[in-house]
């Protein structure tokens, strides 16, 4: 029988070769060597100048919100189609969440109900690219800056992903990557801030720096640092920046594979979707392929679908539970499309195993084959 994993996390193999580098250098902590070889190459894959190096994208995320000065009664505009982090990390700041639906084509924020549910409290707005079908941004980014709002970009998933030639995650003010092993490149767990709002630098630096001016003290700038506001720690350690290092310069070689892996997906399983019986994304953003999900029409044929493929030996998941819905979420207001599409299209996906180098998709999708014809 098959046996195929979710996901297998990407290795290079010359992950070892720069952690023993950071060994010999005796410099353990952040920012060193591959702290900064890893933000330069960020700054030529995304286009950003101003980028941080973090411990997950959670932590992006939550840096964002102490950095933004987001306050108790500050209303905070999140998908409820999202991963936790990106409302929990406005939460913590006391913020008042608004939950809002999404796009079902895109799986992203509807950009006209974003434009009714703006109000005079609104303070920023979580932009969340899923699965990179993201469409509309830069007229989000355009709305929110005529109306005075921060834009957070939860490009989690986004890197090497592009809507109009321009990197996910540099449209707002301030993107967030993640590099958690689940991505498409790791270092076990890590992140990235963007800084694309110029006048939030300094902020960032000293929330980044437990609250002090060390950015300064290291740049020669002031003789010693001191305590100015709120912060915490957010660097990655060089340790992990040097296993990054290893992963983003096979960038490209991932991204390629996995596109090659998700455009036989598609083709395969058009047969079906042309019958109406399953639906999958369309789209002509350049993305890094992160996931591939198919859309049944049901949710019971959707759960006898996990089943059969478990039954298989194929690893497949479904996403996520609307967090409006979630014991926590429940205490927020959503505000709803026509009707609920982040419970009814959560309802109805599949995400099928992806992952560098996974032979089996012909296999895989067989089985989806098979199951429809029983
Ligand atoms: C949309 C989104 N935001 C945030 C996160 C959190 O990322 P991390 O695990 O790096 O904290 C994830 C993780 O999967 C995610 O999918």
């Amino acid at each position: 029988m098959l046996k195929i994993p979710f996901n297998i996390p990407f290795v290079s193999g010359n992950e070892i070769t720069y952690i023993n580098k950071v060994i010999s250098s005796n410099t353990f902590s952040s920012p060193g060597i591959f702290t900064k070889k890893c933000e330069e190459k960020l700054s030529k894959i995304t286009g950003c100048k101003n980028i941080k190096l973090t411990t997950s994208c959670t932590s992006a995320l939550e840096l964002a919100a102490l950095a933004l000065d987001i306050k108790a009664g500050d209303e905070v505009i999140v998908p409820s189609f999202t991963f936790v982090s990106s409302a929990n990390a406005f939460a913590l700041s006391s913020a008042k969440l608004i939950f809002l639906d999404i796009n079902p084509q895109t799986m992203c924020l509807d950009y006209s109900l974003l434009k009714n549910s703006i109000s005079k409290k609104t303070k920023a707005v979580v932009l969340v690219h899923y699965a990179g079908l993201t469409e509309e941004v830069d007229k989000i980014a355009e709305l929110c800056k005529q109306k005075g709002i921060f834009l957070v970009e939860d490009a989690a998933q986004s890197i090497n992903s592009y809507y109009n030639n321009k990197h996910l995650g540099t449209f707002g003010d301030i993107g967030c990557i993640s590099f958690h092993d689940t991505k498409n490149i790791h270092c076990g767990e890590g992140g990235a801030i963007l800084i694309n709002n110029k006048s939030l630098i300094h902020k960032i630096e000293v929330c980044f720096e437990k609250g002090t001016n060390r950015a300064d003290f290291l740049a020669g700038k002031i003789a010693n640092y001191s305590w100015q506001s709120l912060g915490s720690s957010y660097g990655l350690s060089e340790i992990n920046a040097a296993f990054l290092y290893a992963q983003l310069l096979s960038i490209k070689k991932v991204t390629t594979e996995r596109q090659k892996i998700y455009s036989l997906y598609q083709k395969n399983l058009n047969q079906l979707r042309k019958k109406g019986i399953i639906d999958f994304p369309e789209t002509k953003n350049k993305h890094n392929a992160h996931i591939f999900f198919i859309k049944c029409n049901s949710e019971s044929v959707r759960n006898n679908l996990l089943t059969y493929l478990k039954k298989n030996g194929i690893s497949a998941h479904v996403h996520y539970s609307p967090l409006h819905k979630s014991n926590m979420g429940k205490q927020f207001k959503f505000i709803k499309s026509k009707k609920d599409f982040s419970l009814s299209e959560s309802k109805r996906m599949l995400r099928l195993p992806l992952y560098y180098n996974m032979s089996k998709a012909n296999e895989i999708t067989k089985l989806i084959l098979n199951f429809y014809n029983q």
